[in-house]
């Protein structure tokens, strides 16, 4: 098969074997260990626990080691390019940091009130906000919903899909003291207001996650809030 690669100085072409369950990190691999070393790329579990191999397969955002070559293979090529959205450091390899820092900026961090000494709080399995906590807990941060997202491409501030989605998981915890100061944070013009619900980020995420529906609650608490006087 014809495979490009998008490197700084533009597309490169290989020429690589078909082989059976060859999935496309098996391909940018095989053309790293044998055809160009210079190739960078990054990956580290191979089996979908990591989410650090995300790259732009055929302009679709995906995790490479769970992409099978036969499902997105088109007229025997195959195109492969770093995660859109963020800035690039070198091939296919991208830069993490401003995607983490909105989660910082989303107040994605536990704050809680207890301390060791007291008792492990007992949330109940069944309610609402565990249910709605447990919902988004699972995201691994691989940056796919984020790379899908094009109000990210049109506003570099905006919080994104997968700060946003932590956002409310913290705030449907209960044992969390942030609340109200989260709600805040993600209330700005860069927050949730700013998602214009197209969807991708839940169509792409490999988790089966949904930050639009999170994000949809953030701005339903946020306008809470806001008619409350809190905000
Ligand atoms: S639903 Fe919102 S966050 Fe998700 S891709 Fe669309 S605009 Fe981006
Ligand atoms: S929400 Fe899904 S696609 Fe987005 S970072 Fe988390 S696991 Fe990845
Ligand atoms: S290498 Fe870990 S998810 Fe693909």
């Amino acid at each position: 098969m014809k495979v490009l690669i998008k490197r700084l100085s533009g597309f490169q072409e290989f020429e690589v074997p078909r082989e059976p369950s060859q999935t496309v990190l098996d391909v940018v691999t095989y053309i790293q260990r044998r055809l160009d070393p210079s190739l960078a790329y990054r990956y580290a579990c191979r089996v979908g626990m990591c989410g650090s191999c995300a790259m732009m397969v055929n302009d679709v955002p995906r995790w490479t080691c769970r992409t099978h070559v036969d499902r997105v293979i088109k007229e025997d090529c195959l195109t492969v390019g770093p995660l859109r959205n963020f800035p690039v450091i070198r091939d296919l390899v991208v830069d993490m940091r401003e995607f983490f820092d909105k989660w910082g900026r989303a107040k994605g961090e536990f704050s809680g009130g207890q301390t060791r000494n007291e008792d492990v709080a007992r949330v109940e399995p069944q309610s609402e906000q565990r249910q709605q906590a447990d919902a988004g807990i699972e995201c691994i941060g691989c940056g796919v919903c984020y790379a899908a997202c094009d109000v990210v491409k049109w506003n570099a501030d905006y919080l994104g899909p997968a700060a946003l989605n932590r956002a409310w998981t913290l705030v449907n915890d209960v044992r969390d003291n942030k609340g109200l100061e989260r709600l805040r944070a993600v209330a700005g013009d860069a927050g949730c207001h700013a998602c214009h619900n197209h969807v991708s980020c839940t169509e792409r995420c490999p988790k089966r996650l949904s930050p639009t529906a999170a994000i949809a609650g953030l701005k339903r608490e946020a306008s809470k809030a806001l008619l409350r006087g809190e905000l």
